[in-house]
């Protein structure tokens, strides 16, 4: 299989993209460490599945935004999968507030977990790779509000737009390593986050897949789908690089006036 020998280290791995990417990279062979905030018990069906898959697996009760936390868990997966090779920092919350209401506490959270916990899950990692010649792959999970403003979530908005930049430098930094990163930047999935916002917005679903140029959302393991795609060993030549699947969403540039009310 194409991933055989490797291992996936997947933050935020319980959420419904996270899980999605287990199976995928899982099943094309890879090794998976999972970590998110959710508890030992709350991960054990998916462990489960994995397992009764065939798939090697393993889950971390980790907050990525604690730096120390995350390089201890990259020791422990390290010991006992081996070292990360496929490197998918996928943790995110959301906060639905304008930029006029939105408070101190909320813009650090989402900061510090979309993008500071993206960067210390990818530096560690890197360095371990670097240090054992691994030429292993990261794959941020960006958004296509990255480069799109929204209104109804600025922070999240800004924390992903830093996740394109962080791919670019370290895309260029990690090059001579043969380390390659890029980016999945999906649009509208309907799943974790943005079927979350349309439980409590029912109107927004309609409204907003309406705006979807191919008038389809995605879903989860589509994203994965994109995921591996950017792990298959067979792709040597793409780093830097944003692979968008928004369903033409971003072709429609400026805010979404149906979600700011
Ligand atoms: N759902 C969408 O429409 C959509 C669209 C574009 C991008 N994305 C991105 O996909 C990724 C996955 O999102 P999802 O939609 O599956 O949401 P989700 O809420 O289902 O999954 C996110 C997971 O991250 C975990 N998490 C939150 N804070 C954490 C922390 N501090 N440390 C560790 N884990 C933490 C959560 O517990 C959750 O299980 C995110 O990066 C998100 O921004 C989602």
């Amino acid at each position: 299989m194409q991933l055989e020998g490797k291992t996936a280290v997947i933050s935020g791995g319980l959420g419904d993209i996270g899980r999605a990417i287990g199976l995928e990279l899982g099943g094309r062979g890879a090794a998976i460490a999972i970590c998110d905030l959710k508890s030992e018990e709350q991960a054990r069906p998916f462990l489960v599945d994995l397992k009764s898959k065939g798939i090697s697996a393993r889950y971390d009760q980790v907050d990525v935004s604690d730096p120390d936390a995350v390089n201890t868990w990259l020791d422990d997966v390290t010991n006992s999968l081996g070292i990360p090779e496929l490197i998918i920092p996928n943790a995110a919350v959301v906060s639905l507030v304008t930029v006029r209401e939105l408070t101190p506490e909320q813009w650090k959270r989402e900061l510090n977990i979309n993008l500071d916990g993206a960067f210390f899950m990818a530096q560690s990692a890197a360095k371990r790779m670097i240090a054992s010649g691994l030429k292993g792959r990261i794959v941020f999970i960006g958004s296509w509000v990255g480069f799109t403003p929204q209104t109804h979530i600025p922070a999240y908005c800004v924390s992903k737009a830093g996740i394109r930049m962080l791919t670019k430098v370290l895309a260029l930094d990690l090059a001579p390593f043969g380390i390659l990163v890029n980016e999945v930047a999906p649009g509208n999935v309907d799943a974790g986050l943005s079927a979350r916002i349309f439980e409590m917005n029912p109107e927004w679903r309609e409204r907003n897949l309406k705006r979807v140029p191919i008038l389809e959302m995605s879903e989860a393991h589509e994203v994965a789908y994109q995921v591996a795609h950017l792990c298959d060993p067979a792709n040597r030549q793409m780093t830097g690089s944003v692979l968008l699947m928004d369903g033409g969403l971003s072709l429609m540039s400026g805010p979404n006036p149906d979600m700011t009310d």
